[in-house]
């Protein structure tokens, strides 16, 4: 997961939005670490961990910014948004309130964040399919309309959580 010395050639913010629970918080555990846990404690205020990887010969420095999805926990959110190049629109495939929220996530993001960020709508824990309440093609629909990018993510089995960051950040790139 890169080495501490080597030179960077850019940092790029993203941001993890979403409902409480969907997952955000594990999702970058994946990718920054590597790691998984089942009981994963709600976000309070902001967080963030950095990996750095090579993309196109260039070493990027991923700087990933997570925050609470329960409104009372949350940070100031123009700051949050502040100098951020992708974002992470997460909802849980599984609890369809999360994804009928996107609407709302979307709006603030677009509020706040500069017009040419990279959006990617994430439906995680695509591990439970037996519990799916949101279809795939609802999903993709609501996307390409958008003009978002979109993958079905799940953080326990790591199935396209690097290829969900490396989308958007080939994108920026
Ligand atoms: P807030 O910090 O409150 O906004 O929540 P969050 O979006 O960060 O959710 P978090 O990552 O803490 O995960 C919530 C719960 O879902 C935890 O019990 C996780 O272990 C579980 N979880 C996260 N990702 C997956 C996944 O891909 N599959 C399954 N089955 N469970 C997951
Ligand atoms: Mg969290």
């Amino acid at each position: 997961y890169g080495d501490p010395n080597q030179k960077i050639d850019y940092v790029f913010k993203v941001v993890l939005i979403g409902d409480s629970a969907v997952g955000k918080s594990q999702i970058l555990a994946r990718f920054a670490r590597n790691e998984f846990s089942l009981d994963s404690k709600a976000t309070i205020g902001v967080e963030f961990q950095t990996r750095t990887l090579l993309i196109q010969h260039k070493s990027v420095k991923a700087q990933i910014w997570d925050t609470a999805g329960q409104e009372r926990y949350r940070a100031v959110t123009s700051a949050y948004y502040r100098g951020a190049v992708g974002a992470m629109l997460v909802y849980d495939i599984t609890k369809r309130q999360t994804f009928d929220h996107i609407p709302r996530w979307l709006e603030e993001l677009r509020g706040h964040a500069d017009k040419n960020i990279v959006i990617i709508l994430i439906g995680n824990k695509s591990d439970l399919e037996d519990q799916r309440a949101v279809p795939t093609e609802d999903a993709k629909e609501f996307a390409q309309k958008e003009g978002l990018f979109f993958l079905e993510t799940s953080a326990l089995e790591a199935t396209n959580v690097e290829d969900a960051f490396l989308t958007v950040l080939t994108e920026i790139f």
